[in-house]
């Protein structure tokens, strides 16, 4: 199964959430690979204290993907370099499912393969959710965030494709007032809006700078897990 999360509004978990499902999907014995699409590296430089090869660039000019493995998963890099920022803006040349065909001969490879987006609504995005199965559209407690995940869905609506979107409540702090108005409206805006929400947490918090090994806060991604294969 190929997931991506996306939203193009920036911070509210896309990556956080990326590096949590691969910590769940270890523990639960899964073969995990990660894609990296966003120029801004948070994966990469979290999970490759060095400089690597065969990066997302690389896939998309090769049309082929070389996964390198870290440990026991697998990730495809991305990188800081001009080089993908050009990439974002002459992409239009390039088909939209070529990640998807780049995928597709390594899927049998891996039980998920997750992919982290940019924060926009550029090209890399496009290509990252037709690759997808499932779209998982991480919401904070903002109205950007909810403005944002109206775009990933009616970008989902116009590809001709069968993508499962799944926009989830992410990093929402109840005690507050607002992000009480948010999370209704969320429901009332997505009928297919995820039942599990994911609360503001420590763990999830410092996850991509100190991992989430031993974390039981990260647990309720199991509950999103089943949601996904139900
Ligand atoms: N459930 C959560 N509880 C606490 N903090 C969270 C949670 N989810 C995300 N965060 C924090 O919110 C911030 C933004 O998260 P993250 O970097 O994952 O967002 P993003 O969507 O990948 O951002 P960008 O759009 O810039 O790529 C980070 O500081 C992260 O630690
Ligand atoms: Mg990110």
């Amino acid at each position: 199964m190929v997931i991506a999360f996306a939203n193009n509004k920036g911070g509210t978990g896309k990556s956080t959430l990326t590096t949590v499902f691969l910590e769940i999907l270890k523990g639960q014995g899964k073969k995990v690979l990660i894609i990296d699409c966003d120029s801004q590296c948070n994966l990469t430089t979290t999970f490759l204290p060095e400089d690597v090869e065969n990066t997302l660039a690389d896939t998309i000019l090769n049309k082929e993907i070389v996964p390198y493995t870290v440990e026991d998963y697998d990730i495809v890099p991305s990188s800081p370099t001009l080089e993908i920022i050009q990439l974002q803006m002459s992409i239009n040349e390039v088909d939209i499912d070529v990640l998807d065909k780049a995928i597709e001969p390594h899927k049998d490879n891996y039980d998920y393969i997750l992919i982290d987006c940019p924060p926009s609504d550029g090209n890399l995005q496009q290509v990252a959710i037709y690759a997808s199965d499932v779209c998982i559209c991480p919401i904070n407690s903002t109205v950007h965030a909810i403005e944002g995940a109206l775009n990933v869905k009616s970008r989902i609506n116009d590809f001709q494709k069968s993508i499962k979107f799944l926009p989830v409540r992410n990093n929402f702090d109840f005690r507050e007032k607002f992000p009480k108005e948010v999370s209704q409206k969320c429901e009332e805006i997505f009928p297919e809006i995820a039942k599990t929400i994911i609360k503001r947490r420590v763990d999830f918090a410092e996850a991509m700078e100190y991992g989430v090994q031993g974390s039981t806060e990260i647990n309720v991604v199991n509950d999103l897990i089943a949601e996904i294969n139900g």
